[in-house]
């Protein structure tokens, strides 16, 4: 904490510091810019987590299992989550500031890889609450531990609190006339018991308890509270005394009070668990059902047994440093997947430790449940959950593969695909609209991507039916084949894929047209839809329809693969004729077939979405279209911090375009900076061998990069990257917003570690082609793959940006850049060369 204290000093516009060696992120002060959250759990039971407590739970599902209750953009912000009080006389704080609000003499927020510590200190009593879910654990543990550092005996009163959510976010959020009258409780010894609904259709409950005998209860808020309490002060904190209310209706919280006594020196843990149940349906009444809230007097209430076991898991202190540390391990394992050495230390930090982090992160909850996503709006994106899979396949083929499959089984089968789907039920739906034609293709990028990992072919005979053929025999390549077949049977006037209801840019809605404010950008569509194309498609086609044509080659399908060698080669000539500008590639021709993202338009002239895909397909690299695209880019497009979507920004609303032209100049698709697509640039840079701007893009984009210098600015968490940054037309360019799920993750580790670092997984080995900085003199990398472990050293000492001949596999030169697939430990040198 000292060390960490002295890197702040004389830095007022700091908030936190990273401590590489913990890899963990050390927030100084509650006062944040913004709540800076970290995430619990990863692999059913969630908990966001800010630095001061807030947060949420749920299961599975943060719209249809939510736990505990968040009201999103509240006043004061992020108000509600684990809550806990002391009471010493007339002293009230809490451990982790909020939400008693009480200056504390120390703190210090430590996230990790999925748990979070809250390090206190109000005069002779440190606090430190550790909270995480453990490994394949429905609960998330919270150990609170309190000492006595003074010289006094010191007593206190400790209050718990949570507030549950009535499992459906949004009815819980808008139906009062009925769910003010639903929640129901049971309370039973320190177990504190939400089973509101239990008596009918539900067949679940979730609890809270403590490891200790309690003295007092709350279940009840308004009890808990006070009439027109709030949680800064409840009522029966103030007074130092629960209520043991049990609550009936209205909203049931859960609220213990434990009565602390502490000698000098001495200290005292408390674990907390808040927990979720599932009875299997033929155990659900093995006792007689809870006809309504109670409180238990009876020793035994056996629908209650597997909630006391869950608690007793934790029940002492050495289970919960049990359960901490596998899950330190579990993460140490998943780190050591890909761990780079380089000139840079800030790279470093990014690519092995906080990166793949929210790879894991944005995969397990595509853009679900965060600050920003609400849980109710969003499930599992196609597009999304198709990209988030390349951060981790590395990591989780297994779960990679599942999830592969399930996003297919939400296809249907002429490509198109349901855009989302909720994750408990694995059901495809069109709350957010459909007929998004970059959909397919993602797919292909997804299996490509899972099979040059885990050499798994066998994936692609994977039975899948289509969504609108249950009974179907279909196989996953079947569908890979769909989506590239949905592709050219959606082309438009100039031989271009139809945009649909948008492409990657959701908020270009070419066939929109609307002039209703209550209208939905995202589901209105009054255009026919055969006339606006996209030459971003067209670049996604001919870059990850490669990959489907290798994939079908890989499988003996050789009718297929030169279907699919003729259908790209037309593709790059309606690019090359009709999707360039003159200095750059287009973006689109619109409804009425005019073009967009031209040197003709006003505004809009240039986008970066085509410029990334074409240039990532090598369309144009060898007749100076690539190359004058990405200098187009250099001059127009690009800022200190990031590179906007298009120049110059829409100033007024164009009905033709649709949503984009909604946004203030410099703010989302509207010219903000979408760091989603800055590494299809720094991608792009790489296939023009120029190593030294690809780098230079990911610094102005990655967070440990703009922690050092601007974390007053940028204002969101600064160990993970947002979705946008302000552009340049905004008038807070460099603000960051909605962090945390976003394909910026994925994308950025995917373009550093495959094209900059250039370690690229094939079928047939791990392809070694760097593209860096000249100023480096090498790195080295340790990549596991497959059954072995590469130890890569790369040296440059002529100071090139690429160059590989010939490689040092285990003593032996060959040539070429591809390591074969070999197991154990592999060293392999590399001195980079001129080609
Ligand atoms: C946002 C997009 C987002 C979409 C989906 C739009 O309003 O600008 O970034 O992908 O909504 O909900
Ligand atoms: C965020 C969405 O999650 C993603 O699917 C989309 O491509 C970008 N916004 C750009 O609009």
């Amino acid at each position: 904490m000292n060390n960490i204290m002295n890197k702040l000093k004389g830095s007022p516009r700091r908030y936190g510091a990273f401590d590489d060696h913990a890899q963990e992120y050390v927030i100084t002060t509650p006062h944040t810019p913004a709540p800076w959250i970290n995430y619990l759990g990863n692999n059913g039971f969630y908990g966001l987590f800010s630095h001061t407590g807030g947060g949420y739970s749920f299961w599975q599902d943060a719209k249809l299992r939510r736990l505990t209750r968040y009201r999103y953009n509240n006043i004061p912000a992020d108000s509600g989550g684990r809550y806990f009080y002391l009471k010493q006389g007339h002293t009230i704080w809490s451990p982790g500031y909020r939400p008693a609000n009480t200056e504390l003499d120390s703190f210090e927020c430590r996230h990790g890889t999925g748990y979070s510590k809250i390090n206190s200190r109000l005069g002779a009593i440190r606090s430190e609450l550790l909270s995480f879910v453990p490994l394949d654990t429905r609960a998330e543990v919270h150990r609170l531990r309190l000492s006595n550092e003074g010289e006094q005996p010191q007593s206190m009163q400790l209050f718990s609190f949570v507030e549950w959510c009535l499992w459906n976010a949004d009815e819980d959020a808008s139906n009062f006339q009925r769910n003010l009258s639903v929640g129901e409780v049971t309370v039973d010894g320190s177990l504190l018991v939400h089973h509101s609904e239990y008596r009918e259709r539900r067949d679940h409950y979730a609890f809270f308890s403590v490891n200790q005998a309690i003295s007092g209860f709350d279940t009840d808020r308004d009890a808990f509270l006070g009439p027109q309490g709030t949680l800064a002060c409840p009522d029966v904190v103030c007074r130092g005394q629960s209520r043991n209310s049990v609550a009936d209706g209205w909203s049931p919280i859960a609220s213990h009070q434990l009565d602390i006594e502490l000698a000098p020196g001495e200290s005292r843990d408390l674990i907390f668990v808040l927990g979720y149940i599932e009875v299997a349906a033929a155990d659900k009444w093995a006792d007689n059902p809870p006809s309504a809230s109670r409180q238990s007097t009876s020793a035994a209430v056996p629908y209650l047994a597997p909630a006391h076991a869950l608690a007793h898991r934790f029940a002492d202190n050495d289970a919960v440093e049990r359960h901490v540390n596998a899950l330190k391990h579990y993460w140490q394992q998943q780190l050591q997947g890909f761990h780079v050495a380089s000139p840079e230390p800030l790279l470093d930090r990014m690519v092995n430790i906080w990166n793949p982090y929210q790879n894991m992160v944005t995969f397990n909850l595509s853009r679900s449940a965060s600050y920003f996503e609400s849980g109710i709006g969003r499930g599992m994106g196609f597009r999304d959950s198709n990209q988030d899979l390349i951060g981790v396949v590395h990591l989780e083929p297994t779960r990679a593969r599942q999830r592969i499959l399930d996003l297919a089984a939400t296809q249907k089968r002429d490509g198109s695909a349901y855009h989302q789907y909720q994750p408990l039920t694995k059901q495809g739906n069109s709350d957010i609209g459909g007929n998004f034609n970059d959909d397919p293709m993602w797919l292909v990028f997804a299996v490509s991507g899972y099979v040059r990992e885990t050499g798994d072919l066998s994936i692609l005979a994977a039975p899948v039916a289509f969504d609108d053929q249950p009974d179907g025999d279909a196989a996953l390549f079947d569908h890979l084949s769909a989506s590239f077949q949905h592709v050219l049977n959606k082309l438009g006037p100039h031989q271009l894929p139809l945009i649909g209801r948008a492409d990657w840019n959701d908020c270009l809605n070419l066939n929109c047209f609307s002039d209703d404010p209550d209208q939905s950008f995202q589901i209105t569509e009054n255009r026919q839809g055969d006339v606006a194309e996209s030459v971003m498609i067209a670049g996604q086609f001919v870059l990850f329809g490669r990959e489907y044509q290798t994939l079908c080659e890989q499988t003996g399908r050789t009718q297929a693969a030169a279907a699919a060698a003729d259908a790209i080669a037309g593709m790059v000539r309606a690019v090359e004729t009709h999707g360039w500008d003159g200095d750059w590639f287009l973006r689109a021709y619109d409804a009425l077939g005019r073009p967009v993202g031209s040197r003709s338009n006003q505004e809009g002239q240039i986008f970066i979405e085509s410029q990334g895909f074409c240039v990532m397909a090598d369309i144009g690299l060898h007749n100076g279209k690539a190359r004058s695209a990405l200098d187009a880019v250099a001059d127009r497009l690009a800022t200190a911090h990031g590179i906007v979507v298009q120049q110059p920004a829409y100033s007024r609303y164009y009905p033709e375009y649709g949503e984009i032209s909604s946004y203030p100049p410099g703010y989302k698709e509207n010219a903000g900076i979408f760091c989603h697509a800055n590494p299809w640039i720094m991608i792009a840079e790489t296939r023009l061998g120029r190593g030294t701007k690809a780098f230079d893009y990911y610094t102005r984009i990655a967070p440990a990069y703009r922690e050092q210098n601007d974390q007053q600015l940028h204002r969101q968490e600064p160990y993970i990257y947002a979705q946008m940054i302000a552009g340049k037309d905004a008038k807070r360019h460099g603000e960051a917003k909605n962090s945390w799920l976003t394909g910026t993750a994925s994308w950025n580790y995917y373009a550093v570690t495959q094209f900059i670092l250039g370690i690229r997984p094939e079928l047939d080995g791990l392809r070694i082609d760097p593209c860096i900085p000249a100023s480096w003199a090498g790195f080295s990398v340790i990549r596991r793959f497959r059954d072995a472990t590469y130890h890569i050293e790369i040296s440059n000492p002529d100071g090139l940006e690429q160059g590989v001949r010939r490689i040092c596999v285990d003593g032996q030169w060959r040539e070429g850049n591809l390591i074969p697939v070999l197991s154990g430990e592999v060293q392999v040198k590399i001195i980079m060369q001129a080609l």
